[in-house]
């Protein structure tokens, strides 16, 4: 995959299905022939089929899930696989959200594992990295997210990170309406471009597209996706209302 513009909407767990289906319809019409930014839809599980459907003769508009097993299938009571995904007509999956480090306790093992099973089937992981408040006023951002990158990354061979999608998502900037500033986005984009450089080369680094998400927003995304290293966003509650989400994918 080369480096693109993206716009992906995390609906995280919003919207009933009428309404699910009212904002795509609502999204796709404002912004279906605006092609050259690759748009990512992803809805809670239930809407996936439906809305796979909705997508499927729009432009540039793809479906993602917003968590996938670490299993291809079997008794494990409440999960959904990658290859489920697949079958309903999936593209991206969110892997390494801070929502699922924090609540749900998962941990880079099991980012490893959901990627392995994405990739299988043909499902590109968006591989969200971000530091805490914490970590940031003690200066530990720049070592936070560089264990949170080597310890997956050294895990993939440079034809399976080919598939990647990056977010940066810093914690702090997550629902709160806080944002980091161009500066600092831009700064944490450049840092992350150079680890995969070290890991990988600069000619997959430079290809790779890595998003910021956290409170990204229509009225801040221009100046975002101004700065060299910042190829798009990945939106939270902003992607729950159509005029804000299709301002913020006109921002390039
Ligand atoms: P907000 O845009 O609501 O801050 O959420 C960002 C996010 O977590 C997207 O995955």
């Amino acid at each position: 995959m080369s480096r693109q513009k993206i716009v992906a909407g995390n609906w995280k767990m919003n919207k009933s299905l009428q309404d699910a289906k009212m904002l795509v319809e609502m999204i796709t019409n404002q912004v279906n022939d605006f092609d050259e930014v690759t748009k990512i839809i992803i809805p809670p599980f239930p809407y996936l089929n439906t809305i796979s459907e909705q997508l499927a003769k729009k432009e540039n508009f793809f479906l993602g899930a917003q968590n996938c097993h670490t299993n291809a299938n079997g008794a494990f009571t409440g999960e959904v696989s990658a290859n489920m995904l697949n079958s309903v007509g999936c593209h991206y999956v969110l892997v390494g959200h801070s929502e699922r480090r924090q609540y749900f306790k998962e941990k880079e093992a099991d980012f490893v594992l959901k990627i392995k099973e994405a990739l299988k089937n043909n499902i590109s992981p968006i591989f969200c990295v971000g530091e805490t408040i914490h970590e940031r006023k003690t200066d530990n951002h720049f070592k936070v997210i560089t264990e949170q990158l080597t310890t997956v990354l050294k895990e993939f061979t440079v034809t399976e990170f080919s598939k990647f999608i990056i977010a940066y998502e810093p914690v702090w900037a997550i629902g709160t309406g806080e944002t980091a500033t161009a500066a600092q986005a831009q700064e944490m984009h450049a840092f992350i471009r150079g680890i995969i450089t070290d890991i990988y080369d600069s000619a997959i680094a430079g290809n790779v597209s890595i998003l910021y998400g956290g409170s990204c927003n229509a009225q801040n995304a221009q100046e975002l996706f101004a700065c060299k290293d910042v190829d798009g966003g990945l939106i939270g509650g902003a992607s729950l209302n159509a005029d804000d989400f299709c301002k913020i994918i006109f921002s390039f």
